[in-house]
C-alpha cells in the first residue's frame, strides 16, 4: 500500500497543500513550524480518523476559518492498494449548534462514498513512531541544521529543487519503501 497524493485544505497551518508523494522513502525537511508534524498528522488521520497529538478536533481546523458559520478542514489521500487506486477523504467540520454553541464532527468518504468512521478504518494503514516511544530514536543534530531543504538521489548526491513557500519539502530516494508514513514520522521526531 503506497500513498501517492495528499491534499490538505484548512488543516492546521495548511490553507491548501497539494502534493504528489514520491515513491520510495520520503524525508520531510523544513524549518520550525512549517508543518512537518502537521503533515504527518494528516497522513496518520487518514488511517485512524484521529490525531496523535491534538487535544480536540477543533485544533485541527485552520485558525483563519474558525469564525465562519461552517468551518471545514479536509484531508484527501490517494493511495495504491492491491493494484487499485483509492481515495480516502476525511472532513473535520465545525458548525453552529444552538444560539452560541459549536460542535465539531468528522465525516469520511472512501472512493467518494460516505462511510461510518468505524467502517473506514483499515482502508489505509500507517505505522506511527514517536520519539517518546523509544529513547533510541533520538537523533543527533540541532533544529537549525534542518533549515536547508534538499532532495537526495539514490546515489546520495544532493539537489535543492522544490520548496513550497508555506510548507516543508520532501527528500526522496529511489529505494522503495512501503513504510513511507513511518519514515515521515521518524523524521518529524528528529525536527
Ligand atoms: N489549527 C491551526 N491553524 C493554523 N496554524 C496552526 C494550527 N495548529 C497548529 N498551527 C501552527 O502550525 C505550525 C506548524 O506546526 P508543526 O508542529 O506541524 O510544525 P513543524 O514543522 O513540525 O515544526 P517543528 O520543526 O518545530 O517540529 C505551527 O506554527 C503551529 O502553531
Ligand atoms: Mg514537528
Amino acid at each position: 500500500m503506497v500513498l501517492t497524493h495528499l491534499s490538505l485544505t484548512n488543516f492546521r497551518n495548511f490553507s491548501r497543500l497539494d502534493m504528489d508523494v514520491p515513491p520510495g522513502t520520503v524525508l520531510l525537511v523544513g524549518s520550525n513550524a512549517q508543518g512537518k508534524t502537521s503533515l504527518l498528522e494528516a497522513v496518520y488521520m487518514l488511517a485512524t480518523s484521529s490525531s496523535f497529538h491534538a487535544e480536540n478536533d477543533r485544533q485541527l481546523i485552520h485558525f483563519n476559518i474558525l469564525a465562519e458559520e461552517i468551518a471545514v478542514a479536509r484531508i484527501v489521500g490517494r493511495f495504491q492498494r492491491n493494484g487499485g487506486s483509492h481515495t480516502l477523504e476525511l472532513r473535520i467540520i465545525q458548525e453552529r449548534e444552538g444560539f452560541s454553541g459549536q460542535k465539531v464532527r468528522k465525516e469520511v468518504l472512501y472512493d467518494g462514498v460516505k462511510q461510518k468512521l468505524s467502517e473506514a478504518v483499515g482502508h489505509f494503514n500507517a505505522v506511527l513512531f514517536l520519539p517518546q516511544m523509544s529513547p533510541n530514536m533520538a537523533l543527533p543534530g540541532s533544529r537549525g541544521s534542518l533549515l536547508a531543504a534538499c532532495s537526495l538521489s539514490s546515489s546520495g548526491s544532493a539537489s535543492f529543487p522544490r520548496r513550497s513557500r508555506s510548507g516543508p519539502c520532501t527528500r526522496s530516494s529511489q529505494s522503495r519503501s512501503t513504510a513511507i508514513s513511518s519514515s515521515w514520522e521518524s523524521i518529524s521526531g528528529w525536527s
